[in-house]
C-alpha cells in the first residue's frame, strides 16, 4: 500500500472547515487527517481547500454513438480536471440508454475512466415519450436516476405512471429512485432557438417562452403531490420555475432541483453574436432570471449546481443558430464559473457541487462524504483565489464548444484524487 499526503490546505466538508493535511492510500481510502503525518509521497496544497470530490448530476458523454464529440474516457478526464470524482451520464446516446445492454456497455467503459461515470437511464423507450423503459431491470442493473433528458415527458399520464412505478421499485435497491425531468413543453418550444423576449425580437431569432419550462414544472409538482414520488428538476432556468419549486419545498413535497452553470453566468444577450456556442436548451434567459437562479442557489431552493456538459463537434456547431445543435461544455470550468459568479460562502458552494448532488443521485457511499480516516479518498483540491483565463483550445474534452473562451475566472482545481490516485496534479491530467 502506497500513501500520498496532501499538505497545507483547509479541509472543507459537510461538518465545516479546519486546517489539516490529508493522507490517502492507493487502496482508495483516507488513512489519516491531521498534522505532522508521514507518507510515501506528497502534494503541495498551500492556499487550497480540500473538498470531497465534486459530483455532477448532468453530463452528456456521447458514448455510445457520437464518439466524435466526446467519449466516456475524454469526458471523465474533463470531469477530473474540473474536480469531479463522479458524474451522472445522460441517456441521450445513440442508441439511447433505455435498456440494460446499453447501460452495461456504459458501466463497462466507465471501468477505465478517471472518475465514476454513473449511467442514468431513459424513462421511456427511445426517449420517445410513449412506452416506459424496463425500469425494474434497469434498477437491478444499478440505475437510480431516470430521465429522458434532452426532452421532457410530454404525456401527463405517462409521467404519472412513471412516478408511481418508481415508488414501487424502491424495494429493489433500498434507495430512492429519482425521476429527473427536463422541463420543456414541446408544443410551446418547438421552432424556437433562444429565449423568447426582447433579445429574440431584436435579433429575429424565434424564441421559446419561459412558460415552456414553467408549465412542466407546474405539472410535475402536481404529479409529485399526487403520487408522493420524488421529482428532480433539471437545469432550472426561469424565475417562475424557481418560485414554484420554493413553494413546493415549503409545502413539504419531495422535490429537488439543479441549476446549470451557464444559467447563472450568461444571459440571452450573449445570442447577439449569433454564435451557436450560446445555443442551449433550456435557453439562456434574462438578467432577472439569472438573479432568480442565484437567489435560488443562495436560499437552498436549488440544491445542486450541474454542468449539463454537452459536447458538440466543431462541424456541427459551425452552422446557423437555427441549425446548430443546442449545448455547451461545462465540466472544466464549472467550479471557476460558480466561484466567480455566485455570492455564496465557499462551504455552501461546495455543498451544492458535492454532497448535495451526491445525496440526490444516491452516491453518498463513495462521494460527498466526510473527510476523515476510513472514508473513500475521492477529493478535489481547489485554489479558490487563482485567477485564470479560459482557452477553448486547451480543453481536454474532445469538443471545444465552451461559451467561456477568453473569459477571466477566479478559482481553479489544482489536484483531483480519485480512489486514492492523484488523477490530476497541478491542473494536468495524469492519465
Ligand atoms: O442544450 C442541450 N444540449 N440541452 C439538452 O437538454 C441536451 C443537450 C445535448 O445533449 O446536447
Amino acid at each position: 500500500m502506497r500513501t500520498l499526503a496532501i499538505r497545507g490546505a483547509t479541509v472543507i466538508d459537510a461538518q465545516g472547515s479546519r486546517r489539516a493535511d490529508v493522507v490517502v492510500s492507493d487502496d482508495g481510502t483516507i488513512v489519516a487527517v491531521g498534522s505532522g503525518l508521514t507518507a510515501d509521497s506528497s502534494l503541495d496544497a498551500g492556499e487550497c481547500v480540500i473538498s470531497p470530490g465534486l459530483v455532477d448530476l448532468h453530463v452528456h458523454l456521447r458514448q455510445p454513438g457520437n464518439e466524435e464529440a466526446e467519449t466516456i474516457d475524454t469526458g471523465a478526464r474533463a470531469a477530473a480536471l474540473g474536480g469531479f470524482t463522479a458524474v451522472v451520464a445522460m441517456p441521450n446516446t445513440e442508441p439511447a440508454m433505455d435498456c440494460v445492454s446499453v447501460v452495461r456497455e456504459v458501466q463497462a467503459l466507465a471501468q477505465a475512466a478517471v472518475c465514476d461515470v454513473v449511467p442514468s437511464a431513459a424513462i421511456s423507450v427511445g426517449r420517445r415519450g410513449e412506452l416506459l423503459s424496463p425500469m425494474a431491470e434497469l434498477v437491478r442493473a444499478g440505475v437510480r436516476v431516470f430521465t429522458d433528458d434532452g426532452r421532457g415527458i410530454q404525456d401527463d399520464r405517462l409521467m404519472r405512471t412513471a412516478l408511481e412505478y418508481a415508488t414501487s421499485l424502491q424495494h429493489l435497491c433500498s434507495q430512492t429512485i429519482v425521476l429527473a425531468q427536463h422541463c420543456e413543453v414541446e408544443s410551446l418550444s418547438s421552432g424556437g432557438y433562444m429565449h423568447e423576449g426582447d433579445w429574440s425580437s431584436w435579433l429575429g431569432i424565434p424564441g421559446q417562452p419561459a412558460e415552456a419550462e414553467e408549465l412542466m414544472v407546474m405539472r410535475d409538482i402536481a404529479l409529485c403531490r399526487l403520487t408522493g414520488a420524488p421529482v428532480h428538476f433539471q437545469h432550472m432556468s426561469t424565475a417562475g420555475s424557481i418560485s414554484m419549486i420554493r413553494a413546493a419545498k415549503a409545502s413539504g413535497l419531495p422535490v429537488t432541483a439543479e441549476a446549470a452553470t451557464h444559467h447563472f453566468s450568461l444571459t440571452d444577450a450573449c445570442c447577439a453574436s449569433y454564435d451557436p456556442v450560446f445555443k442551449v436548451h433550456p435557453p439562456l434567459r434574462t438578467e432577472s432570471d439569472v438573479a432568480a437562479v442565484k437567489e435560488g442557489l443562495s436560499d437552498g431552493t436549488i440544491d445542486a449546481i450541474a454542468t449539463d456538459h454537452a459536447p458538440h463537434t466543431p462541424k456541427s456547431k459551425q452552422q446557423t443558430f437555427a441549425d446548430a445543435p443546442p449545448g455547451m461544455l461545462g465540466l472544466e470550468t464549472a467550479f471557476a464559473v460558480a466561484n466567480t459568479h455566485l455570492d455564496m460562502p465557499l462551504e455552501s458552494l461546495l455543498a451544492a457541487m458535492s454532497w448535495k448532488p451526491a445525496a440526490i443521485a444516491g452516491l453518498t457511499a463513495d462521494h460527498g462524504g466526510l473527510i476523515k480516516e476510513g472514508c473513500p479518498a475521492n477529493l478535489a483540491v481547489i485554489d479558490p483565489n487563482l485567477a485564470w483565463t479560459v482557452s477553448a483550445t486547451d480543453m481536454v474534452s474532445r469538443s471545444s464548444n465552451t461559451p467561456y473562451g477568453g473569459m477571466a475566472l477566479r478559482g481553479r482545481v489544482r489536484h483531483t484524487v480519485y480512489k486514492g490516485e492523484a488523477v490530476v496534479v497541478d491542473g494536468e491530467a495524469q492519465r
